[in-house]
């Protein structure tokens, strides 16, 4: 029996549970994995100067995101594939989130097809996550089917012109195949319990682009993605979705504070600071360091919300009181459903909400809106 008391648990029970490639694919990053690791360390950087004697009994963690209410600021970022490290597969993830009142970010490439996670969860609960293919006529149909599926939140993802180097990937022959390698079926016979599992389950292809015909197999679509998205898209392509999508419209992927800037100014109303995990411009500066930055600039015209490395409940408190609205976890979800199924995902929620309130009350903040308007950072 596994013992988890952390995310980095879930991440060992995840390694041994699937294949290696599988676990190589959420784990790694790009090139020398230099920012997936500023990712972590960049949290050292900003230390808490807590208050004490507060009387505070039970801190309340609630709060909107968008006009819907959370019962902590905790969101699930879009994993592609996610729904692969389990049987359960991304239904799982949504309905854990939804249960604890949270939200769940849908990757484009999600094995479930928006359409049944609509079915599974409330669709308020659900976030869309869109990328721009070449062929615009799918990305408007796609929009088309989020919006119809009761969706209400589009999120475009813009630091992914090209998909860089990720050596793990590059040794385990992932991505350029279009089928099964003798490795890789090597290493799924060290993994039965998943192979069976997953063997078993009618999705075993990426949902949401079945309608294109893009490859009769996940290995298949795997390869024609890169090819199909469009590496040039530009503040036009933005300014169409905008005016496409009648919902809430949000940008993935924005760092630099004049990109904020821009993003206000077309009427998004949020952005997520990120660096994709870690797994794209190798050298990136971590979200956390330019959150301050992108929070002046936005200056309460839009929502600010950041992703990258959050491990811990404390390290959502860290982005809030640097200003972030909310904050998303990418791996953590990925690593608790490989783990645990819908349970693991569950506990992951647990862990990290008890975490935010422990932390709140060591910190001396009875709610949320006190982390954000109060500065618990050492002068300077
Ligand atoms: C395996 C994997 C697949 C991902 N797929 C997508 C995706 O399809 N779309 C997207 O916008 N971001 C994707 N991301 C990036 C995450 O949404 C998120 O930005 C990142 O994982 C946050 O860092 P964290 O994993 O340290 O929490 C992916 C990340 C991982 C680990």
């Amino acid at each position: 029996m596994d013992v988890i008391v952390s995310v980095d648990d879930f991440r060992t029970a995840a390694r041994r549970r699937v294949p290696r490639w599988l676990f190589d694919y959420v784990d790694g990053g790009s090139y020398a994995e230099a920012t997936l690791l500023r990712n972590r360390s960049c949290f050292n950087e900003h230390p808490f100067l807590p208050r004490v004697l507060r009387q505070i009994a039970q801190p309340d963690t609630t709060t909107t995101v968008l006009g819907v209410k959370h019962a902590f600021p905790l969101i699930l970022s879009p994993v592609g594939m996610g729904g692969m490290l389990s049987a359960a597969g991304e239904g799982a993830a949504a309905r854990a989130a939804a249960d604890a009142t949270l939200s769940m970010c849908v990757s484009h490439f999600s094995i479930a097809s928006i359409e049944n996670l609509a079915r599974t969860v409330d669709p308020a609960r659900l976030m869309f996550q869109l990328y721009i293919f070449r062929d615009r006529a799918i990305t408007a149909d796609m929009v088309r089917r989020a919006w119809d599926a009761g969706v209400r939140t589009l999120v475009l993802t813009v630091d992914t012109p090209v998909t860089p180097l990720r050596e793990r990937d590059a040794r385990n022959g992932f991505r350029r195949l279009s089928r099964l390698s003798g490795r890789q079926i090597c290493q799924m016979a060290f993994r039965p319990r998943w192979t069976l599992g997953v063997a078993q389950r009618s999705e075993r292809v990426i949902g949401n682009l079945v309608p294109y015909s893009m490859g009769r197999t996940l290995f298949e679509q795997a390869a024609t993605i890169s090819r199909s998205l469009d590496p040039a898209i530009g503040w036009a392509d933005v300014a169409w979705l905008r005016q496409l999508w009648k919902g809430q419209f949000v940008l993935k992927g924005i760092l630099h504070p004049e990109d904020t800037e821009r993003a206000a100014g077309i009427g998004a109303d949020a952005v997520i600071l990120s660096n994709h995990g870690g797994r794209q411009l190798d050298g990136a500066v971590a979200a956390l360091e330019t959150l301050e930055a992108n929070v002046a600039t936005a200056a309460g015209r839009l929502e600010i919300l950041v992703d990258g490395g959050f491990r811990y409940g404390n390290d959502i408190m860290r982005a809030l009181t640097l200003g972030a609205r909310a904050v998303m976890v990418g791996r953590p979800w990925a690593y608790a459903l490989a783990a645990g199924g819908e349970k693991g995902v569950r506990d992951l929620l647990t862990y990290f909400h008890e975490g935010l309130q422990s932390g709140m009350s060591l910190l001396g903040a009875d709610r949320i809106q006190n982390l954000q308007e109060e500065n618990y950072q050492v002068p300077v």
